[in-house]
């Protein structure tokens, strides 16, 4: 069984990605969830661990005496991570090499096929920095999905938007399906 560990950060997209680990887990994979401190403001660690059928990794220090695996196994165990929504804060904290979370910690062990699909406000996306960082992840092989155009939760109305779940989970599938570990785009 392929393991997949989705890492769900703090946009109002979220409640999305629900339904990518939905699928997922039909599917056959098995799926592991690392939430920011930002994500678990919009959605509950519950939903997500009863649609993996797995415990959500949450925080960096929790007890480990549950756990079959610790943040470095769970990101060289992966056959594929993805981090959906991504906000333009993991996006500038992996491009920095940050770790000081569970999620950027564990993508930073990874070895796996990434894949980044971004989801801001507008501005926020067509900011310099954020354009920056999206190319530098790019030339080192990360999967970062476009945006959708069209209206913003905030009321804006432009790019920005997470794609459809349905066609980031093809993406994902798509990408396992090939069997390479270390495919670059
Ligand atoms: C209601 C609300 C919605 C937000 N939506 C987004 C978003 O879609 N994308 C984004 O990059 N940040 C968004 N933010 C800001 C992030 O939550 C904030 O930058 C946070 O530090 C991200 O932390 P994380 O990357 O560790 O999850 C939103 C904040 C609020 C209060």
């Amino acid at each position: 069984m392929k393991n997949i560990v989705v890492g769900v950060t703090g946009g109002i997209a979220c409640y999305k990605t629900i339904e990518i680990v939905n699928q997922l887990k039909k599917d056959g994979y098995n799926v592991n969830v690392i939430m920011t401190q930002s994500a678990q403001e919009f959605v509950r660690p519950l939903t997500f661990q009863v649609m993996s059928g797995n415990l959500v990794v949450t925080d960096m220090y929790d007890p480990v005496d549950h756990w079959d695996t610790t943040h470095i196994d769970l990101g060289k165990n992966a056959d594929l991570f993805v981090i959906v929504p991504a906000t333009a804060n993991i996006i500038g904290k992996i491009a920095s090499g940050i770790a000081d979370d569970m999620l950027s910690t564990t993508v930073m062990v990874a070895t796996c096929p990434i894949v980044i699909a971004p989801a801001m406000n507008t501005a926020m996306y067509e900011n310099p920095f954020v354009q920056e960082n999206i190319k530098k992840l790019e030339s080192h092989g990360y999967h970062v999905l476009g945006t959708k155009e069209g209206m913003l939760a905030c009321g804006d109305l432009g790019k920005g938007k997470l794609l459809p779940w349905e066609d980031i989970t093809n993406y994902i599938k798509d990408i396992l399906e090939k069997d390479d570990k270390h495919l670059k785009i």
